[in-house]
């Protein structure tokens, strides 16, 4: 491998960029900037909001009136839509490429700004026609098609919201969703391709539903063409109702308030019930705007693609809502990334021009694994920025990204983020000088420390907790139905700090270098799970007791799932058992849940108010001291 890390950009292991990428960024100056932010956050984030339409406009930036509730742009009217579509057509971008996808067995589909309007009119009114009226929440379970985005847009352009549940989940997962958000209306599709073989969601549908109440109707969009059973009167296929003329007709784009429900994303957090994280329209918008055009420095020549999926908040800010209110073209891929081999990813974006990639280290790592060659025989030199998201990378992956996918020449922006935070917080611009490993600087308007237990500062190269010091726009309003949840779990810890639940170390440069989760959320490939959900999946299973569950490190993974299990009386452990048991795992909850290794014991330890010591399990599972036992029951 060429060693760019040699080159005069590098000192030390600090990558500075060259002086072209500093000539065309957006931003030139970031210590000026970022003063000036934090200094007077809510001048800053008017003038970005100025950049959007707004059929009324905000009395107040910021109302900090009822801490933690915090509003933005309150009393204003608009609809992101409306800002990612409706105000392009008005312009050159009418026929811009906003979409161009790649289904996993080479199909390609194309979708200027015109085209993606008429596609989620459409979508729109087949909500309309089936009742979906602003206010309520339709459970989106889709793959990576097109369809997925239509129908995300048709939601929130008539002022519904979405919920879109990630299509790797399984049963388990999916009712819970649909049924916390009470939703009446499933869009899914009759399937997926992954690695060649479909992934059969209208099936996990039909046992979602079994085990729920509130759905009336299900659209379904064609993808593979394979036979699915259809319930008469409630499942409907997307493109039988599409035939009728009125779908076609046009749709206004509703005009709704600045903090009225945009989506809920459920994500997983220390107890057993995922939370149903609540944005709203205008400040998230304004939020992922900004933060994709300076962070991935967005231009209209671009060809950007985000390589998450839109189930996840990555694909919510940053495949869908932030690229189309940039008036971006993004580019999307169906399927697995070394299918049908591993230079899948690296022929796309040489077939495609892709300008700036944003995908995960567990991603990275995976195909690090298949060696250079798969790479190099492509035409990379189109990249010009890279990205990373969802756990630390490694500086073994980031210089493998770094030099053979970047050849060298392309900054790479870790940004750190969460669910909750909607878009960017921690992050790099294109002028930051980098350390591999580190997420660099907070963003613009955002105030962040790393404090002890007590909410202390500590001392520059002490590991202490990550906490965020003023609210942004894209914050989390609340936990849906459960705003005593979203007080004590993020609020409550420190004095007016948002609690991110995440260890970290800032360096004598101000660096910030996340370490990991401090709670039982576990991250595999990126994917974020709950212990506790795990272990509830385990034990529904009639053979379990009891469940421990804990994430140890893998290679490619990140972490894997590693469970411990006490079996009811009279049944033996055995390797048929442990197979059974992952593949329950699997079906309830979903294969990324799945454990990697299951152990049978006879005894969990506990503290002596029952709670289980999974830190204990953890300690010994790498053979690491055992810390602090006065607790343990005898
Ligand atoms: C982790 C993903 C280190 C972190 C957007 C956080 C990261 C959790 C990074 C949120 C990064 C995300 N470096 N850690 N660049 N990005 N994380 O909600 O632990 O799926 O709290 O959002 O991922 O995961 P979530």
């Amino acid at each position: 491998m060429e060693d760019n890390l040699m080159n005069n950009n590098f000192e030390g292991e600090v990558y500075h960029p060259a002086q072209a990428i500093i000539d065309e960024a957006h931003i030139k100056d970031y210590e000026y900037l970022y003063k000036m932010s934090i200094d007077n956050p809510e001048k800053f984030w008017s003038e970005r909001a100025e950049e959007f339409y707004w059929s009324k406009k905000w009395d107040k930036v910021l109302d900090d009136s009822n801490p933690p509730f915090y509003q933005w742009f309150t009393n204003a009217k608009t609809n992101i839509v409306y800002n990612c579509i409706d105000r392009h057509l008005k312009t050159w971008r009418r026929n811009k490429l906003a979409l161009i996808w790649e289904g996993e067995g080479g199909d390609v589909k194309t979708y200027s700004y015109f085209s993606l309007n008429r596609e989620v009119i459409k979508f729109a009114n087949v909500l309309k026609s089936m009742g979906v009226q602003k206010g309520d929440i339709v459970t989106i379970y889709m793959p990576r098609i097109p369809e997925l985005i239509f129908a995300m847009l048709a939601c929130a352009k008539i002022g519904a919201a979405h919920s879109v549940v990630y299509g790797g989940f399984s049963v388990d997962a999916l009712a819970g969703r649909i049924e916390d958000a009470e939703s009446k209306v499933l869009i899914t599709a009759d399937g997926g391709w992954l690695r060649g073989s479909i992934v059969p969601l209208k099936g996990i549908v039909d046992e979602a539903i079994a085990r729920q109440g509130t759905i009336e109707h299900v659209v379904v969009v064609k993808r593979t063409g394979q036979e699915v059973h259809m319930a008469p009167g409630r499942d409907y296929y997307y493109h039988d109702l599409c035939e009728l003329p009125v779908m076609n007709q046009n749709c206004e784009t509703e005009m709704v308030d600045s903090e009225d429900m945009l989506f809920i994303l459920y994500t997983s957090g220390t107890t057993g019930k995922p939370k149903g994280i609540v944005h709203t329209h205008g400040g998230y918008m304004v939020y992922t705007a900004t933060t994709l055009k300076y962070v991935f420095d967005l231009k209209d020549e671009d060809r950007y693609w985000c390589a998450a999926d839109p189930g996840w908040i990555t694909g919510h800010s940053y495949i869908v809502y932030g690229p189309l209110l940039n008036g971006a073209t993004s580019f999307m891929y169906e399927g697995a990334p070394n299918f049908p081999y591993p230079n899948r990813w690296w022929k796309m974006i040489e077939k495609y021009g892709i300008s700036i990639l944003y995908t995960a280290p567990t991603a990275i790592r995976g195909l690090m694994r298949f060696g250079n060659a798969w790479a190099n025989r492509h035409d990379l030199s189109s990249l010009r920025l890279l990205g990373s998201v969802g756990e630390p990378i490694n500086p073994e992956a980031w210089k493998w990204y770094f030099n053979v996918i970047g050849r060298g020449k392309c900054p790479i922006m870790d940004t750190w983020w969460q669910t909750e935070t909607g878009g960017f917080m921690i992050t790099p611009i294109p002028i930051t000088p980098l350390k591999p490993g580190s997420a660099t600087k907070p963003f613009f308007g955002i105030d962040v420390d790393v404090v002890d237990n007590d909410g202390k500062p500590v001392p520059a190269g002490e590991e202490g907790n990550l906490v965020i010091k003023k609210p942004w726009p894209a914050m989390l309003r609340t936990i849906y139905k459960d705003p005593e949840r979203y007080v004590s779990q993020y609020w409550s810890t420190f004095k007016n700090m948002y609690q991110a639940g995440d260890s970290a170390r800032k360096d004598k440069d101000g660096y910030i270098w996340v370490i990991g989760r401090l709670d039982d959320v576990i991250k595999v490939s990126g994917y974020r799970l709950g212990t506790a959900e795990i272990e509830s999946a385990l034990v529904s299973h009639n053979a379990v007791a009891e469940a421990a569950v804990i994430g140890l490190p893998h290679e490619v993974r990140g972490n894997t799932i590693h469970a411990y299990v006490l079996l009811r009386a009279g049944i033996d452990g055995n390797d048929a058992l442990a197979e059974d048991l992952k593949k329950h795992v699997g079906h309830e909850i979903g294969p990324i849940a799945k454990p990697e290794k299951i152990t049978f014991v006879d005894v969990l330890p506990k503290t002596r108010s029952g709670k289980i010591m999974r830190r204990l399990l953890k300690a010994r599972a790498l053979g690491l001291p055992e810390g602090d036992k006065s607790t343990l029951e005898e």
